[in-house]
Parts: C-alpha cells; structure tokens; sequence
C-alpha cells in the first residue's frame, strides 16, 4: 500500500504534483477565470466580507500564513491569521462581514473545530478548507472548499498542505474576482503560472538525490535553523517543523530581517542554516536575504541556499545550493517546501526514527 515506497511520507511527498494538479482541477476555466460554485456562498456574501480570519493548527497554519500575502495583496481585504487554539480565548472582533477561514487537513482537528464554532456563535462566515470528505469541520461551516489531495497517512503533513495553499489560493483569486479588485488582470496570469506548478514540483522530486546526500551529511546536526522572508517565512517555519516532528532534533524558522533583532546570536560554527532566497524580480528582497546569506556565514553558519535558476548572486555563499524553476513570487513556497520535506524525512529515517509515525504525535488532534 506504500506503493514501492520505504514510508507513507514519501510516497505523499511524491504525490504532490498529482495533489496540486487536482486541487486545481476544474475550478477555472481555460481563459483562466475562476469557478468556485461548490462553495455554497453566495457572490453577494463574499462581496459582503470586510475581513479575512484563517485559523488553523501546525501545518495547516503556516499554510494560512502564505494565503495571507496572496490574500490581501489580490483582494485588498485584510486577513489574519491565528493558531486556532489562541482564537477564542481573546474575544476576538467578528461580526456578519468577518469570513473566517478554517484550514484543516483532516477535518476532526479539536482546537480549529472549537474555534469555528465560536465564530459562528459570534454571526460570522465560516468557510472551511479541508481534504477530508464528511469530516466534522466541514460538516459544520457555512461553506466548504476541498482539497483534492488523496489520504494523507504520515503523521507529518505533505500533499495537504502544498494543496491548503493552492485552495486558499483558488479562494483569494476568487475573492478578487466577484469583488473586481484592481489586482484582478493579474488572475488569469497567476492560474496559468500554478497549472505550471505540478511540473516545478515533480523536477524538485527529480534533483532531491542531492538533498538526500545532504541529510546524510547532516545527520549530527545538533540544532539546523531556517531564514525566509514574505511567502519564504512561513515555508521557513514549515520547514523547521518537519526536522522537529520528524527528527526530534532542535529547529527554528525566523524571519531574515529578524536576524539582528536576536536569533544572529545563536549562530555558530558549523550551524546549517537553510535560506529561502525570493526571486530576483521581486522588490529588494532577494538583495536583502543576499546580504543576511553572507552575514550568517561570516559568522561560520554552513549555508544551504535555496535559490530560483539563473540567481547568481547567491552562488559565492552558498555551501550548498538548490535550485527551484522560476515562479512568481507568491507561487514559490510551492516548490521551495519540496526539498525541506525530503531533508526532514530523510534525516529521520537515517538517524533509524519511524518517519510515518514520530513519538509522542497523533494524526488528528482530537483533543485540546
Ligand atoms: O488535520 P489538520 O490539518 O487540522 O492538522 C493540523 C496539524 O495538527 C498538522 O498540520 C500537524 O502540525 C502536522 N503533524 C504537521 O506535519
């Protein structure tokens, strides 16, 4: 039932250009205009939305982190996101215009099911992004957009959450469609760049030997940290997650321009230190995280850098460097989480952990 794979985890990891591709499956059409009738809101309700709530758990919240760049920058509405276990706790503001957004993989998660019944307690919209047909969280929201990302059997989160971004995705380009934003000309062009996606992922699946070897090299690593910036930070946080769960060893994500505000003290000799370089186009980030490259590495950091094709910058610091295919911006945590996962898993299988199933963790969450 592995497939011919060692662990459910890598089969799920090679599952992932077929999860994005399905996920996007019949939600446009060819022109690139979005369709999302399943949803059960109507247009006039979600031109009604004055606020955006995500809330979620572990993965599946760092997936809502990346929706939340993408969401504000094309629909112009403000959205948050909040672990669903810190949600109702603090009385937070909502009323018949707040959408609140549940993103779960398995749909039975307790925190992000008490928080969805709060807020619709509190007369607000509830829409759930989940990839399990049936299950409690979408049984209970006012709206339901799925994922279509087949079982997810390891515990570590996989396929569910490249196709959480792609969905949460679907719904901000959708947002901006029924409202007219003025980012909406850029719609057409983003759903033609992630019907491309499925094939940067599968070529991320094809150059992981070299992140296998990695690992291997790696396998003593006492503590491996993680830099990103915008749509980068989060897949930094997701990327030292999977070490933690999987490898039980110590990992952290930071924002690179929170270097100097702390974490730079804990760089030492040797520490690999993972870099998500944005693409060139995109503002001044990629100068930025250049410049953090060579500060972490002055300081004896070992720098695995993972940077898009054709950046040269990077090449003169990097101890290590992957390359990802060229994607806008936004689009790029969709490859870069790839060889993250891989590191991960393959770490914990070389230091002999069961990769499906880590200590002290449960799929679902059921309890709070
Ligand atoms: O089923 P859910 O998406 O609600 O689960 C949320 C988290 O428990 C889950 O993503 C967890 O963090 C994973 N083990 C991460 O790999």
């Amino acid at each position: 039932e592995k497939g011919g794979y060692d662990w459910f985890m890598l089969k799920e990891i090679a599952e992932q250009p077929q999860a994005v591709a399905d996920t996007l499956l019949g939600r446009h059409t060819v022109d690139g205009q979005l369709q999302l009738d399943e949803m059960r809101l109507s247009d006039d309700e979600l031109r009604d939305v004055d606020k955006i709530i995500i809330v979620a758990c572990g993965t599946a919240s760092y997936a809502g982190l990346v929706a939340k760049y993408a969401i504000e920058h094309w629909t112009r509405i403000p959205c948050e996101v909040e672990l669903a276990s810190e949600f109702r706790y603090r009385d937070p503001i909502l009323d018949r215009s707040t959408l609140v957004v549940s993103i779960s993989q398995s749909g039975e998660t307790m925190d992000t099911l008490m928080a969805i019944r709060y807020a619709r307690q509190q007369r607000a919209r509830v829409l759930s992004i989940c990839n399990t047909n049936g299950s409690t969280i979408p049984r209970e929201s006012d709206a339901v957009l799925y994922t279509h990302a087949g079982p997810e059997i390891a515990v570590a989160s996989t396929k569910g959450f490249l196709s959480q971004i792609v969905a949460c995705y679907l719904l901000g380009l959708y947002l901006a469609q029924v409202k007219g934003t003025k980012y909406g000309d850029e719609i057409a062009d983003i759903v033609h760049e992630l019907e491309k996606i499925p094939a940067g992922i599968q070529r991320m699946l094809d150059d992981a030997d070299q992140v296998r070897k990695l690992a291997q090299d790696l396998v003593g690593s006492k503590s491996v940290l993680f830099l990103g910036r915008h749509v980068g930070f989060p897949v930094a946080l997701e990327g030292a997650l999977k070490l933690k769960e999987l490898a039980y060893i110590h990992a952290e994500g930071f924002a690179a321009g929170e270097l100097k505000h702390g974490p730079i003290a804990v760089i030492e000799e040797g520490v690999p230190v993972f870099v998500v370089v944005p693409p060139k186009a995109r503002d001044q980030l990629q100068e930025k995280i250049v410049s953090n490259i060579q500060e972490i590495r002055a300081r004896g950091a070992r720098t695995i850098v993972l940077a898009e094709d054709g950046d040269e910058d990077v090449v003169p610091y990097a101890d290590h460097l992957i390359r990802m295919p060229k994607v806008p911006t936004l689009l790029q945590p969709l490859v870069a989480a790839v060889p993250l996962q891989v590191f991960a898993c393959e770490l914990a299988d070389q230091l002999g952990h069961d990769v499906d199933q880590p200590r002290n963790l449960a799929k679902s969450v059921t309890v709070e």
